[in-house]
C-alpha cells in the first residue's frame, strides 16, 4: 500500500548531508505503486522529483512538492554462450550491482566499482569513470511515463548518451521515471586498462594478468585515495563538468598555461581537467565557512558539516567566476540543483 509522508528531513536521503524538506514523500517499491500514485490526478500537478541515493544532487532550499523515492530491488541475470544480460531494478544500488556482477564473472561493468547511487539513476547521467560510461554495458531501460502512466522500453540509441549526458536529462526531463535497467554483459573480460592511474596501481601491486575482480579492487582503491567518502564528508562528488571547448579557445588557453590538462573529447573538441583549472584559481583544499573543495580533489565541492546548500551553491558560483576570470572558460554545474 502506498504511503505519503508529509513534511519529511532529506538528510539522510542526500550525500551533501544538506538538511532540507519534502513537503510530501513518498517510497516507491513495485512498478504499480507508481500506476497507484498517478491514478490521483493532485500529485500529477505538484513539482515532484524523483529520487534514488541522492548523490548527485544539491538542495538550495525546501522541497515545496513530491518527492518518490525509488526502491524497486531485484537483480536477474541470463548467460547464453558468453553473453550476459543482466537486468536490476531501479532501486538496487550501482555498486552492489557491480559487486554482484564482478563476483559471478561478467566483464564489462568493473571500471565503474564505487560509483555511489542507485541503478536507475545510472542513465540520467550516463554515469562514468575511468574510461567506461554507462553505455559501454546499457541494453535498454523500462520507464514510466507521467502523462499517459504507461511503461516504455528505452533502446540505447533512443538514450542520447553523451558525456554525463541523456535525452532523460534534456528533452524527456521529468517525464518519465526509471523502473529497470537492462545491462548487456560478457563472459569474456575484456578489460579496460587504458586509464593512466589503472596501470600505475596494477604496476605497484605487481599485478601483470589482471582480473575482472583486480580492476574493481583497484579502481576501488584509486577512487578512496582521491574521493571523500559521504559517509564522513558530505559531497556529490564532481560538482561541475569537465568543460569541453573548441580549438580557438584552446589555442587561446594552451599559449597562456601550456601546462594545461587536456584531452581529445569522444565527439570532437578538447576536456580540459577542471580540477586542475579550479586548483590553479587557488580554491584546492580551502574552506569557505562550513563548505568548501577536497583536498585531493579541487573538482568535488564538500560540507565540512552543518553547510546549507545555499552555502554550497554560492561557493559553486564564486569558482564559475574566478576560473571565468583566469582562463575564459565557463564550468558547468554537473550536480542537480534543487530550488
Ligand atoms: P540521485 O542523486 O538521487 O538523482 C540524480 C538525478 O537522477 C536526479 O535528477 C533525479 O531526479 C534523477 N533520477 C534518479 N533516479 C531516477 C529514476 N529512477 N528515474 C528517473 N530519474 C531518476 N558520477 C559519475 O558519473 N562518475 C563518478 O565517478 C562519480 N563519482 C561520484 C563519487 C562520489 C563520492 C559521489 C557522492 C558521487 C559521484 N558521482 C559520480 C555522482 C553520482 O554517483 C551519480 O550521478 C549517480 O548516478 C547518482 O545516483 P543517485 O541514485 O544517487 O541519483
Ligand atoms: N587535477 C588537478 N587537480 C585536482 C584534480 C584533478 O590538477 O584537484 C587534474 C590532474 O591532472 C588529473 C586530472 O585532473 O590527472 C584528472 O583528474 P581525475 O582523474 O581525478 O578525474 P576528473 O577528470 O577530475 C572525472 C570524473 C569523475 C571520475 C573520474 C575518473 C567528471 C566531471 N568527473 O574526474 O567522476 O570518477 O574522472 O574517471 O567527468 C563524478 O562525476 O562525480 C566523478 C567523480
Amino acid at each position: 500500500m502506498l504511503q505519503i509522508q508529509e513534511n519529511v528531513s532529506l538528510k539522510n536521503f542526500n550525500t551533501f548531508g544538506i538538511d532540507a524538506n519534502a513537503r510530501y514523500f513518498t517510497e516507491i517499491n513495485h512498478e504499480d505503486d507508481l500506476v497507484e500514485l498517478f491514478l490521483d490526478e493532485q500529485w500529477k500537478h505538484l513539482p515532484r522529483l524523483v529520487l534514488g541515493g541522492g548523490s548527485n544532487m544539491l538542495f538550495v532550499a525546501d522541497f515545496d512538492g513530491l518527492v518518490i523515492r525509488m526502491n524497486i530491488r531485484g537483480i536477474e541475470h541470463r548467460i547464453n554462450h558468453d553473453h550476459v544480460t543482466v537486468e536490476a531494478g531501479a532501486g538496487e544500488v550501482w555498486n552492489e550491482l557491480v559487486t554482484y556482477c564482478v563476483n559471478y564473472g561478467f566483464a564489462g561493468m568493473e571500471n565503474l566499482s564505487l560509483i555511489p547511487g542507485s541503478v536507475g539513476a545510472s542513465p540520467i547521467q550516463n554515469i562514468g569513470a575511468y574510461g567506461v560510461e554507462l553505455k559501454d554495458v546499457f541494453h535498454s531501460c523500462r520507464a514510466f511515463e507521467i502523462a499517459t502512466g504507461e511503461f516504455k522500453t528505452f533502446l540505447k540509441e533512443e538514450c542520447g548518451f553523451g558525456y554525463r549526458e541523456s535525452v532523460f536529462k534534456s528533452e524527456l526531463k521529468g517525464q518519465y521515471i526509471i523502473t529497470q535497467v537492462k545491462f548487456d554483459l560478457s563472459l569474456n573480460a575484456n578489460l579496460n586498462l587504458g586509464y593512466g592511474a589503472i596501470q600505475q596501481e596494477l604496476e605497484k601491486n605487481n599485478i601483470s594478468s589482471p582480473t575482472i575482480k583486480d580492476v574493481s579492487e583497484v579502481v576501488s582503491r584509486i577512487r578512496v585515495s582521491k574521493l571523500p567518502d559521504p559517509s564522513t564528508i558530505g559531497n556529490a562528488g564532481s560538482f561541475f563538468k569537465n568543460p569541453v571547448i573548441g580549438e580557438e579557445l584552446f589555442k587561446q588557453v594552451h599559449s597562456q598555461f601550456p601546462e594545461v590538462v587536456n584531452y581529445p573529447a569522444a565527439d570532437g573538441g578538447i576536456k580540459l581537467a577542471a580540477g586542475w583549472l579550479i586548483e590553479q584559481c587557488d580554491w584546492k583544499g580551502k574552506v569557505v565557512g562550513n563548505t568548501g573543495t577536497w583536498k585531493n580533489q579541487a573538482l568535488v565541492l564538500v560540507n565540512h558539516g552543518g553547510a546549507t546548500g545555499s552555502e554550497v551553491y554560492t561557493l559553486s558560483s564564486q569558482i564559475i567566476d574566478s576560473v571565468y576570470t583566469k582562463f575564459g572558460v565557463m564550468l558547468e554545474r554537473e550536480v542537480n540543483i534543487i530550488k
